[in-house]
């Protein structure tokens, strides 16, 4: 495997960054991660730019044009030999000496990496449903920006890894689930109503979320940008998570008790059809 480090692709296993990048030190920094299917980039617009956006947001220099970028992306897939999998960009400020306030004349680190997945697993998965577990939320207040702050995301995962489970529900103090650990989340409540959070609260703008919500508006489903708690969610038709790692994922089971009939819903199976169509 190979690696991008700073505009020069390097053997993955001895690509290295300074000590003292703010990457590393302070989580000074931002990340994308796009899906790649039969060798093409999916939403590649959506992810670019709220990359420039996460930069802005942080007033991380943009440290190349978007043109070069897509160079980068696309080399590091074509390195890599994947056909399909995924390709993680990581941009932070930048190395140098430990300060907490910003270092003035730095030039943002940029890393790309690439690597092939067999699709087939997590389509078995989603034909048969994930095990979902809820978690409080305990992010900072600013989760609209993709930081590589992501050590609340990586416990509530790991909480759901030791209890058996795909992905954690992350709930806030009133209870209200805001999304997973690391994807949206979706219910198709009691009364066959589509929901999700809407993106005025603290979350994370999901760009598969996005497309999903182009789709539902095309084939005429119901939609309510809504926040909705952990026990609506017990008691939905359908729980599912979109992320660009995961597409479409059925949760079939929340903290141990079963959603619906146990098995993926009509509304999940549809959308993660529909969407994996046109993202091919
Ligand atoms: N995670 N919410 C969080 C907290 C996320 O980390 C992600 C993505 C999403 C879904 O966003 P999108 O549809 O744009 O992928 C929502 C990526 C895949 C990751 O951390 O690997």
């Amino acid at each position: 495997r190979v690696a991008y480090v700073n505009g020069v692709y390097q053997p993955h296993g001895q690509a290295v960054v300074h000590i003292e990048d703010r990457g590393f030190q302070f989580a000074d920094g931002v990340y994308e991660v796009w899906s790649v299917f039969d060798g093409r980039l999916a939403d590649y617009e959506g992810h670019l730019s709220r990359l420039a956006r996460s930069l802005t947001e942080l007033r991380i220099d943009i440290p190349m044009s978007a043109q070069s970028l897509g160079i980068v992306l696309r080399e590091t897939i074509r390195r890599n030999r994947v056909r399909n999998g995924l390709v993680y960009i990581q941009i932070t400020r930048g190395t140098a000496p430990r300060d907490h306030a910003f270092p003035t004349d730095v030039a943002p680190s940029v890393i790309v990496t690439a690597k092939s997945i067999d699709l087939n697993k997590g389509e078995a998965l989603a034909a048969k449903g994930a095990a979902g577990v809820t978690h409080p939320d305990l992010r900072w207040g600013r989760c609209d920006i993709k930081t590589v702050g992501l050590l609340p995301n990586a416990l509530a995962k790991q909480a759901a890894r030791e209890r058996g489970a795909y992905e954690a529900i992350l709930f806030d103090e009133m209870g209200m689930v805001t999304e997973g650990s690391s994807t949206n989340a979706w219910i198709v409540d009691e009364n066959g109503k589509l929901r999700t959070r809407d993106t005025q609260a603290n979350i994370l703008r999901g760009i598969t979320r996005a497309a999903i919500l182009n789709l539902v508006e095309a084939e005429g489903i119901e939609l309510e940008e809504r926040a909705f708690s952990v026990e609506e969610a017990k008691r939905a038709r359908e729980i599912f998570v979109t992320a660009a790692s995961s597409f479409v994922m059925p949760i079939v089971s929340l903290d141990g008790s079963r959603i619906g009939d146990g098995k993926p819903g009509p509304v999940a199976t549809r959308l993660r059809e529909i969407y994996l169509e046109q993202a091919r």
